[in-house]
């Protein structure tokens, strides 16, 4: 077990209902494999690229063993993969990844939210709660996060909870069949006075449910 796992993050509510972040479960099977189906044409744009087809890695059967092995890499310590849930219901994933301790005491974070309630400060809210929880009990010093710069949603919720731009990473991941352009954005925690969700309340994102 390492700090911060398993985890219950929230509630915060946000123009689309109360938002919520958990550990995954294996029972998030169906929902998981119905929206990633589903939103394949919203998801796939902007995601790593697979060795077998859409339809074939995201069968509902294809998630206990992907559950397994998170849930193996995040009793290591090296990630916290999270499920996001709208109103009690799932609804996309947050993923701390790449947990470094020692000197660095770093990570990156990303997620995906169902195209159905986009827009309605979903992923923000998500993030403001992961990048708290990163900084708290994690003890993180600093989280980053990469974004194709045509990817104006994410690069929006980055935005939003208080992100910094470092760079451009020239050809960086292989999304879609291309090396594909990212920015990389981080933060650490000594630009976070109080919390990152506290500041998305301040602004009027968000309010304490
Ligand atoms: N141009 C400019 N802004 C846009 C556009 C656009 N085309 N589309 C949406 N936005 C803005 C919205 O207006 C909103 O900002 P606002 O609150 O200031 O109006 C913001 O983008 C979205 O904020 P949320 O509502 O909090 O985010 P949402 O719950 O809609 O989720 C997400 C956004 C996660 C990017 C979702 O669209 C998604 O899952 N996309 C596919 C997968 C993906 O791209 N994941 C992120 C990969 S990068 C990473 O993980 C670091």
């Amino acid at each position: 077990r390492h700090p911060g796992w398993p985890a219950e993050l929230g509630p915060l509510r946000v123009a689309g209902g109360v938002v919520t972040v958990r550990s995954i479960r294996l029972r998030d099977a169906a929902a998981w494999s119905r929206l990633r189906l589903r939103d394949r044409a919203h998801l796939e744009p902007w995601e790593p690229t697979g060795e077998a087809p859409w339809d074939m890695r995201h069968h509902i059967s294809v998630w206990p063993g992907l559950y397994r092995s998170l849930r193996s890499e995040a009793h290591k310590g090296l990630m916290l993969p999270m499920a996001i849930e709208l109103d009690g219901r799932f609804c996309g994933q947050l993923t701390v990844g790449n947990i470094v301790r020692g000197a660095l005491r770093s990570a990156w974070i990303g997620y995906w939210v169902e195209k159905e309630v986009n827009g309605l400060g979903v992923a923000t809210a998500a993030v403001a709660l992961g990048l708290d929880h990163c900084f708290g009990p994690v003890g993180l010093h600093r989280v980053e996060a990469t974004v194709r710069p045509e990817n104006e949603a994410s690069r929006a919720v980055l935005r939003k909870v208080g992100f910094r731009e470092e760079g451009l990473l020239k050809r960086y991941l292989d999304v879609q069949g291309r090396f594909r352009d990212h920015l990389l954005v981080a933060m650490t925690v000594e630009e976070v006075p109080g919390s990152v969700s506290d500041r998305l309340v301040r602004a009027g994102r968000a309010t304490w449910s």
